[in-house]
């Protein structure tokens, strides 16, 4: 799967992408990631990207023609749905993430900054609207981070194990609850006992404690 990213600040996905899951399901071609500077964009001779409000009120707005062309631009070379990432979008689910993973080959996301966007972008080439929570951050990226890991983590082959994702919390196998606890060695740690029943051995006697055990 094909994710293009529109952002003010290409840097900071360099990190995230660059460590353990999504840089092994990169370096394995079952993902693809691209940067986009919607500064490199801009007409303006100072490659200014940021106007005040028609109307009045606080803070800057990003500019339309930046955001028209690098979009327009990155249309060229991914087929997908532009998503622009905003708290008045539709809330990020465990379902709505395996949707865009099996639903689509390619997305393309753009992350707003300063007070938003002009209108006419999200009128004219914003195809869907996903928000993280019910919360402001400074800008789209880090919700753009939240949507690629929760994405990929649907793709065959991106978690080592096949199957983890479908056991995750809020999977259907799980019934849509939250996992059991986990435990690992040592049996006994602080004072605190893992489950006799843990290690037993005894399988169905585990997947019965688990079944019991979700949250
Ligand atoms: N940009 C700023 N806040 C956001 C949120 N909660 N979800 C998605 N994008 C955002």
């Amino acid at each position: 799967m094909r994710f293009d990213i529109c952002t003010l600040f290409p840097d900071m996905f360099t990190s995230y992408f660059s460590d353990s899951i999504l840089k092994r399901a990169k370096d394995e071609g079952l993902i693809e990631i691209r940067i986009h500077n919607i500064r490199d964009y801009s007409k303006d001779k100072h490659k200014k990207v940021d106007d005040t409000p028609y109307g009045g009120g606080a803070g800057m707005l990003m500019t339309a023609q930046p955001l028209y062309d690098c979009l327009m631009a990155v249309k060229k070379i991914n087929s997908g749905p532009v998503v622009f990432m905003t708290p008045q979008g539709k809330k990020l689910t465990h379902t709505h993430a395996k949707r865009l993973a099996m639903n689509n080959e390619s997305l393309i996301l753009l992350c707003g900054r300063y007070e938003g966007i002009d209108q006419r972008i999200r009128d004219l080439l914003v195809d869907k609207e996903i928000s993280i929570g019910n919360y402001v951050l400074t800008g789209g990226e880090l919700a753009t981070m939240v949507v690629v890991d929760a994405v990929s983590r649907f793709i065959p082959g991106v978690l080592g194990d096949e199957a983890s994702a479908e056991e995750d919390s809020f999977s259907r196998r799980l019934g849509g609850k939250k996992e059991y606890p986990h435990y690992t060695k040592p049996a006994i740690f602080e004072g605190l006992e893992v489950p006799a029943v843990l290690r037993s051995g005894n399988h169905a006697e585990i997947a019965k404690w688990r079944k019991e055990h979700l949250r």
